[in-house]
């Protein structure tokens, strides 16, 4: 089967030009002015259309354990819903629980993906325990193509590791070329804080961002970087939330240290006023780092445009309000952690970063889908428009208003962040792998397409 994808503007991390688009089987073929239409079986005329790779978000939770219950969506429900919004790959995280050797980790993950994801998927590995032969089980994930790890210096006595296993962790990727993706926050000085609030009476969802304060994610950023640094490894850096672990970041990078970071979409366009809802709605913007105050917002935007933040990722981890959200309705530490947004991220960053001249077309494509794709192993085969690289394309309406909103979302999760948000830029077509999986609003993908992602070790982030 050949596509021909005709007469759109074609849109790269580099170049912005028109172009036709010819498509082979699941491969770009050919991108040139004025290719023969006799050349395909199909013709999609893209006319006022952005022709871009497809988005690729890096952080996702997809039937997630966590804090006494599940996310909402899992690998069906949640690639679906991505697919709406234009993003063609995501890479989830695999947690090995303590007591866990990472290869059960990686199975139970496979085998909640397999038959139900609908677009490419990879896998990150969280590690909770470097157990005998931690070290070398780490070399074998990264063989299986899991070619990045998180860790969390935050969540004591859940997920979180201590300094020793984290500076172990990086010396070995140091040496198999994987990268470490840390949640930093300093775990200790907020339990301390959260147990002083609850001890006070204080367990409205508020307090779960007056416990978490900007500088303990400030001090755990430097913490890491600093590891990092002395064990010879690059770091990237996950929800980013604050100036001040922005400062960090920039700083270190600054002095030509490889750290990398990603902010979300609930960080550049929400603020910490949304946990002070009335009627427990509080709770619907409970998630880790939490919301900060408003100052921080134009300070990430400005962090993305000029490269001190280097991915727009969404941190999805769908709770429903209903019956989720609600565990924690009289102790804000029982509230689940995580809010969704899978689907909105790219109408989100584009409305937001390119229609209000905060990013270019091309630091757009660059910050959702190219630099993704580098930093985590998988480029040039996506995050690029080029011969050789997967089809996996979005042609998008500059021009289609959009409003979010839970009613109409495909997420399965009963709110919105960003309900009532008024965007202008969709995803009108959506091609995986050369097919198309979403054409004005309708679905047409399966579950089960999407396939495992064998990701390389050395990616960007050691260039
Ligand atoms: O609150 C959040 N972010 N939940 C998901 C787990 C994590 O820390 O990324
Ligand atoms: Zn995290
Ligand atoms: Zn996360």
């Amino acid at each position: 089967m050949t596509t021909l994808i005709r007469s759109g503007t074609v849109v790269t991390a580099e170049r912005t030009f028109a172009a036709d688009v010819l498509i082979e089987g699941e491969k770009i073929r050919d991108i040139a002015a004025g290719i023969p239409v006799e050349r395909a079986d199909r013709v999609i005329d893209a006319s006022n259309l952005l022709v871009m790779p497809g988005g690729i978000d890096v952080h996702t939770h997809l039937d997630m354990p966590f804090g006494g219950t599940v996310s909402a969506d899992d690998f069906e429900t949640g690639t679906r819903a991505a697919a709406f919004g234009g993003t063609t790959t995501l890479i989830d995280f695999a947690i090995q629980a303590r007591g866990m050797k990472m290869r059960e980790a990686l199975d139970i993950w496979w085998k909640k993906a397999e038959n139900r994801a609908t677009i490419d998927y990879g896998l990150h590995l969280i590690v909770t325990d470097l157990y005998e032969a931690g070290l070398e089980d780490m070399d074998a994930m990264v063989a299986e193509g899991v070619a990045s790890f998180k860790l969390f210096m935050a969540y004591p006595g859940v997920l979180m590791v201590d300094d020793a296993t984290i500076f172990k962790a990086l010396s070995q990727t140091a040496k198999n070329g994987a990268l470490i993706c840390m949640h930093a926050e300093n775990g200790g000085v907020i339990d301390v804080m959260v147990q002083r609030a609850l001890a006070e009476g204080k367990k409205a969802p508020i307090y779960h961002a007056m416990t978490r304060p900007a500088t303990a994610e400030a001090e755990a950023v430097h913490r890491a970087i600093a590891m990092a640094e002395i064990a010879g490894a690059p770091v990237y850096i996950v929800h980013l939330s604050s100036e001040d672990a922005l400062n960090q970041v920039r700083e270190a990078r600054d002095r030509g240290v490889p750290a990398f970071a990603e902010t979300c979409p609930q960080y550049l366009l929400l603020s910490v006023e949304e946990l002070a809802r009335p009627d427990f709605e509080g709770a619907k913007y409970v998630f880790t780092p939490p919301l900060r105050e408003k100052h921080h917002l134009p300070k990430l935007w400005n962090g993305l445009k000029h490269d001190h933040l280097q991915v727009v990722s969404t941190d999805h981890c769908p709770f429903c309000f209903a019956d989720q959200k609600t565990l924690g309705r009289d102790d804000f530490t029982k509230i689940p952690n995580g809010g969704p947004g899978v689907e909105n991220r790219l109408q989100l960053i584009y409305h937001h970063g390119v229609n209000q001249g905060r990013l270019s077309l091309n630091r757009f494509v660059e910050l959702v889908s190219t630099t993704p794709a580098k930093l985590f192993g998988l480029y040039p085969r996506k995050g690029e428009l080029a011969a050789g690289s997967d089809a996996d394309i979005v042609l998008w309406d500059p021009d289609e208003a959009h409003l979010i909103s839970a009613a109409t979302h495909h997420m399965r999760v009963d709110y919105s962040m960003f309900e009532g948000f008024s965007v202008k830029g969709n995803a009108r077509t959506v091609l995986s792998r050369g097919e198309i999986i979403v054409d004005k609003g309708a679905f047409f993908g399966s579950a089960g397409r999407g396939r495992f992602l064998k990701r390389a070790a050395r990616g960007g982030a050691w260039k």
